[in-house]
């Protein structure tokens, strides 16, 4: 039976994503019977602000989860892992931030705007995509209405906020240091100081060269799109910037794809926006992009490399569409089919 007012759960709550969630939630007046907040025990009894409610942190545990219809989880794999079974035994729906369950073939892996039909068939978790893959996915999805795509590569360059808060605080203290003249902290999130350098590590590396963040890239593209075994190969570093995810991507497509029909393909796809006037510097940044639920798009050209090809840039605040948004449009979307 659907319910279109629901007792509500956020897991890791203290957290990056959590505060946005926070934000984008009372923004869109989100149908809450109830709010629970919860992080772990270092939290608990901190208060979060919910439009004028304080409401105090709880521990998360079986207890606190009891009653919750929908839970969105913000936290780490092993909390997904541990709680995601409880939720649904419970009868619950989890929405996932995380990776922990992004591949599993029952799970579906949704960005609303381009395969909300897998809300379909979900059995009580559903995952949202890495970061920069929403993004990704939302500007591939519009272009193969032009022409089927033949291979994807791209270079992101993602804000420290995308490693979550402690990571902020690391380039903040990095950066400060500099200011003042003083030694630099070492670094203790990243492998490397991130304060005026970039970091051509995402993750940890794999066997076959690639970080697990581009594997991720790849496989979750593919889930989202339904095209098993697109060519695509990612590069993603890590920069100095707090907010915001860009990437450099070149697709190319079966036959030819105007760039007119491409802009026109782009217009039309929801939550994705154009902004492409490189005669006056106009193009999505970190800068002129963050607090925005959409994607952005500019920088589009032919890619003269090869034939059927096109280059672009995009830029998304990873904690907006990257996280928070994407989480609590798929739950609006599951309301909104009777699917919970
Ligand atoms: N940051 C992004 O751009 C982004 C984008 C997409 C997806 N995600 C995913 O979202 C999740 C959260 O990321 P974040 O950037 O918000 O991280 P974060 O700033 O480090 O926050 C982590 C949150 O999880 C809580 N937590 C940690 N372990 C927990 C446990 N065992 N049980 C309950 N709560 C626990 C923390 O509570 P305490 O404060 O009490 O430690 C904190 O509230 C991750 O899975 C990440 O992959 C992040």
């Amino acid at each position: 039976m659907a319910k279109s007012s629901l007792n509500v759960a956020v897991i890791g709550a203290t957290g990056a994503v959590g505060d946005v969630f926070l934000r984008v939630a009372a923004e869109r007046n989100f149908p809450f019977s109830s709010l629970k907040l919860l992080a772990t025990a270092r939290s608990a009894g901190k208060t979060l602000r919910y439009k004028d409610q304080e409401i105090v942190v709880e521990e998360t545990s079986v207890e606190a989860l009891k009653g919750a219809d929908l839970v969105f989880c913000s936290a780490t794999s092993a909390a997904s892992r541990e709680y995601a079974p409880i939720i649904t035994k419970m009868g619950g729906v989890m929405i996932d931030d995380g990776s922990a369950f992004r591949m599993q073939a029952n799970v579906p892996l949704v960005i609303p705007e381009v395969n909300g039909d897998d809300l379909e068939w979900h059995e009580g978790i559903i995952s949202i995509p890495n970061c920069t893959t929403t993004p990704l996915a939302m500007a591939l999805h519009a272009m193969r209405q032009v022409a089927p795509l033949r291979r994807v590569t791209v270079a992101t360059y993602q804000a420290t906020s995308g490693t979550g808060a402690a990571a902020v605080e690391e380039l903040k203290s990095q950066l400060g240091a500099f200011g003042r003249g003083e030694p630099i902290p070492a670094a203790s999130v990243y492998p490397h100081q991130i304060a005026m350098n970039v970091l051509p590590q995402v993750d940890v590396f794999g066997e076959d060269g690639y970080t697990a963040e581009e594997a991720k890239m790849r496989n979750e593209t593919r889930k989202i799109l339904h095209i098993d075994g697109l060519p695509f190969s990612a590069t993603c570093a890590r920069v100095p910037t707090v907010l915001g995810h860009a990437e450099a991507v070149h697709v190319e497509f079966e036959k030819d794809a105007p760039l007119d029909d491409i802009r026109e393909a782009l217009r039309n796809q929801p939550g994705l926006e154009i902004m492409d006037d490189p005669a006056n510097s106009v193009y999505p940044m970190p800068l002129n992009t963050a607090g925005d639920d959409r994607a952005f798009v500019g920088r589009l050209r032919k890619d003269e490399s090869t034939d059927h090809g096109i280059a672009f840039w995009c830029v998304t605040d990873n904690l907006r569409k990257g996280a928070a948004t994407n989480a609590i449009q798929i739950a609006e979307e599951l309301i909104r089919r009777g699917k919970i």
